[in-house]
């Protein structure tokens, strides 16, 4: 997804929002901050941090991420054909059509099967490796990353590199002429996708849409599709895992009723979503004057909209909303944004989620960090918030 940067998080546990933000919260009417705007430098916003003030943000369709394509201002992913937040209206709503038909819970579904056998490959693959390893780079970027591949047609092989491209484009301080040399790179790469799925429509979602749609679109906004969601399908989801993973394991208890109990795989899922909040929070511009929780926002403001901190706003969720636990009823959390942008690709997600966490749980029935918690590195400034490494271990003959 897009979105710009934040401050980083002043917090004193990695999973909890910045203190700044809290405070935020609590405070009437809506403050301001400055943010780091990865094209205009530095830029004053709006902080958006209650839940009802974040939901009703993001439904404001007066408030976007951005204006169209910019064909004055240099080719990032950000900027180009085929990028779907930085769409608005009627515009937006013919190419979110196109797409949404190969995002359904049901056609997700049909994926299940191949799902289940890359998860249950790398699994057999830590245990013959044996303890340790970096479960990011054996599970966690792995299973999405083959999701997406599989959905697109996209070979596997050349991972390491639209890995890398994704890793600078998501990082949000990553400078204009880093943007435009990954997105170059993958845009190239996905292009020859594009060519032969135009000369002959593949079973992925680029053949699909050519297809059902191909009169339609340029082959500018195919490839943009192609590489959003190369993009947004596999790192957001790779983050999600491995600090699920990390969560888990620092709250025990909830980890055993996950790994135990069959029927909490649905509510843990939807409760570590809420709990991580992954995205940092997103920059909004108003593109009229717009009245939101009783501020007025003049047109041209930014506003900043905190998923985070909405879904640990005790509005949202009465009791201990700081807590992860994994029977919680779930709640209509932000994690995936709301309204017309709310993310395409959140039932993948989910399905992946489900499938993954608790069939690594219970192979490693033991499992554990193996260094010390102030060892982790978190992914600061990043579009989405992650940790870089997690070194994990367990009892070898304790495999299952
Ligand atoms: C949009 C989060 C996984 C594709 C979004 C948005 C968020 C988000 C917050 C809204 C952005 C905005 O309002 O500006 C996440 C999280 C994920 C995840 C937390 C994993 C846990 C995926 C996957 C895909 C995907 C697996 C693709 C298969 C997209 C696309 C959009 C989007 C294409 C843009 C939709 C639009 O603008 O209409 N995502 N996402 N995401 N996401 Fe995801």
């Amino acid at each position: 997804p897009a979105s710009f940067v934040t401050s980083e998080r002043d917090q004193d546990c990695p999973f909890d929002p910045s203190r700044t933000l809290v405070r935020m919260r609590e405070e009437d009417g809506l403050p301001r901050l400055r943010v780091f705007h990865p094209v205009r430098g530095e830029i004053e916003a709006i902080v958006v941090t209650r839940y009802g003030d974040v939901r009703a943000a993001f439904a404001e369709d007066l408030l976007v991420t951005g204006n169209g394509i910019d064909t004055t201002m240099p080719r990032t992913l950000f900027n180009q054909p085929g990028f779907l937040p930085a769409y608005s209206g009627a515009e937006h709503q013919r190419l979110r059509r196109m797409l949404t038909g190969c995002f359904t819970v049901r056609q997700v579904e049909q994926l299940r099967p191949a799902i289940e056998e890359m998860v249950s490959a790398h699994l057999d693959a830590m245990v013959a490796h044996g303890p340790v390893v970096d479960l990011v780079e054996a599970f966690a970027l792995p299973i999405p990353s083959l999701a997406i591949c599989e959905l697109l047609e996209v070979p596997y092989e050349t991972r390491s590199m639209f890995q890398r491209c994704s890793q600078v484009i998501m990082d949000g301080t990553a400078c204009a002429d880093q943007l435009v040399a990954a997105s170059a790179e993958l845009n190239a790469a996905m292009q020859e996708l594009v060519t032969r799925n135009r000369a002959a429509p593949g079973d992925g979602v680029l053949g699909r849409l050519v297809r059902q749609h191909g009169e339609d679109l340029t082959d500018a906004e195919l490839l943009g599709f192609g590489t959003t969601l190369l993009v947004g399908g596999h790192e957001t989801t790779a983050t999600m895992l491995a600090l699920s993973v990390l969560a888990l394991l620092r709250n025990p208890n909830q980890l055993a009723a996950l790994r135990d109990d069959t029927s909490v795989t649905n509510t843990a899922v939807e409760e570590l979503l809420r709990y991580l909040a992954i995205p940092a929070p997103l920059l909004r511009m108003a593109v009229e004057d717009v009245e939101i929780c009783g501020s007025r926002i003049a047109a041209g403001e930014y506003v900043l909209l905190s998923p985070l901190t909405a879904n640990r706003d005790p509005d949202l969720v009465p009791e201990w909303p700081d807590t992860l636990d994994v029977h919680r009823r779930p709640v209509a959390q932000m994690s995936f944004g709301f309204g017309v942008h709310q993310c395409l690709g959140q039932q993948l997600a989910r399905l992946e989620l489900k499938i993954a966490l608790p069939a690594l749980l219970r192979r490693f029935p033991t499992l554990e960090l193996a260094v010390p918690d102030t060892d982790l590195r978190f992914r600061e400034g990043s579009t989405v918030y992650g940790v870089e490494a997690l070194p994990v271990s367990w009892r070898p003959g304790n495999a299952g």
